[in-house]
């Protein structure tokens, strides 16, 4: 699945002023290739991440996501169905169990419980992570460990966009190669369209391509 940006903008409206956060810009995503996109701090990656996401619409501009509008997509929908977001912070569920975060977007789903354990196991062996993790929980796993079944629950989710905030902020620089080579063979031997936002150049020297933002703006 591909996604575009259309000369988009963004102002976060205040009571006293208004931020351009993401200043018309416009780029076509492929599928099958990892992209990085980096930029200080307050350069507009989140925002515009978030709006790729669907947590929002563009003030100006559209983004085209499998060949739709967001503003035309059911967003709940798309979210569930064609893009999906990683965060620095992992997200997992803290009361279940590895087994259990990774098979939930198949329990959403109402996948039948010997299908969904079938295709759990299948991402969670495509992130490394052997069947003694099952019983785990989140907690008591390391950075690293959590950032993989992330990684494995939105593979189980089936998305095709993978959009990633900062995922390895939190990992040492072997932990970091490792979840960024995941993320880019899943773009280079499944498709996926793998977009990371990220303050780390050695993330950005992995990726196919990189951009640079810079007030809201491509550099
Ligand atoms: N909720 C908000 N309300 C008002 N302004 C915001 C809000 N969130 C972000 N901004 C502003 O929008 C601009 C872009 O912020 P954004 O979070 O997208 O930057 P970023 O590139 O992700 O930064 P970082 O690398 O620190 O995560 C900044 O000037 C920021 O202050
Ligand atoms: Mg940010």
């Amino acid at each position: 699945m591909s996604i575009s940006l259309k000369n988009v903008s963004y102002n976060y409206k205040g009571k006293y002023q208004t931020v351009r956060a993401v200043d018309g810009v416009s780029y076509d995503f492929e599928a099958g290739k990892c992209y990085a996109i980096i930029g200080k701090s307050g350069s507009g990656k989140t925002t515009l991440l978030s709006l790729m996401a669907g947590l929002d619409l563009p003030t100006e501009g559209e983004i085209i996501v499998d060949g739709k509008s967001t503003k035309d997509w059911d967003r709940n929908r798309m979210r569930r169905e064609a893009v999906s977001v990683i965060y620095q912070n992992y997200n997992l569920f803290p009361l279940l169990t590895v087994q259990e975060n990774i098979q939930y977007p198949l329990d959403l789903k109402k996948v039948p419980k010997k299908e969904a354990e079938a295709l759990g196991r299948k991402v969670r062996e495509r992130v490394d992570l052997s069947e003694n993790y099952d019983k785990r929980m989140p907690a008591h796993l390391s950075g690293g460990e959590q950032q993989r079944v992330a990684i494995a629950r939105t593979l189980a989710q089936g998305c095709k966009i993978i959009l990633a905030d900062e995922p390895t902020g939190n990992l040492d620089s072997t932990n970091t190669r490792n979840i960024v080579d995941i993320l880019c063979t899943l773009a280079h031997d499944d498709g996926c369209t793998v977009i990371i936002v990220t303050h780390d150049p050695s993330v950005a020297e992995q990726a196919d391509t990189v951009l640079q933002m810079k007030d809201g703006a491509w550099i």
